[in-house]
């Protein structure tokens, strides 16, 4: 039992540094209501089309590939858990945070994984995240919101 606990403990404590020391350290909220704006006006009546869902037009592969994350008490298992989690904008903000955290990565090889990594990622899904989005509707909204790549690095200097 007591095995248990201390195991669940270092679990917990690998999780949470693996998740926001690694990958998600620079995945901030100006990053993440971009990427919104990006997909859809980040529009939270828009429902499901096209087999995409909600403010951040995710379809039931993406899901699965984040790790099929559904609102709290929910069963994955539902057949709605899918739509009701992607149309639900914080539920919706969970699925991109475990999606970044299962494929993010230096998608324009520039040798820095930020905000802009996440975009092509969200955009180009896992299996080729390298392809360009600039002349796409997705990439010209995003380019209107991107944080500053290197606003970090200016703070350290002064
Ligand atoms: C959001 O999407 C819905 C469904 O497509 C549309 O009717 C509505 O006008 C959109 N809202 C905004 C603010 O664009």
């Amino acid at each position: 039992m007591q095995y248990m606990v201390v195991l669940f403990l270092l679990v917990a404590v690998f999780h949470t540094l693996s998740a926001e020391g690694l990958h998600l350290s620079n995945l901030s909220p100006v990053c993440l209501r971009c990427i919104c704006h990006a997909s859809s006006n980040c529009n939270k009546t828009i429902g499901c089309s096209g087999g995409r869902c909600g403010p951040l037009q995710i379809s039931r592969q993406y899901w699965k590939d984040a790790g099929r994350y559904v609102l709290p008490e929910d069963n994955p298992n539902r057949d709605g858990a899918f739509p009701d989690c992607a149309e639900d904008h914080s539920c919706a903000t969970q699925i991109l945070k475990q999606y970044i955290i299962a494929h993010g990565k230096d998608c324009n090889h520039d040798g820095i994984t930020d905000c802009d990594d996440y975009a092509m990622l969200h955009f180009n899904l896992k299996s080729d995240c390298s392809v360009p989005i600039d002349a796409t509707n997705y990439g010209l909204r995003y380019s209107t919101c991107r944080p500053t790549a290197n606003l970090d690095d200016d703070d350290d200097i002064t």
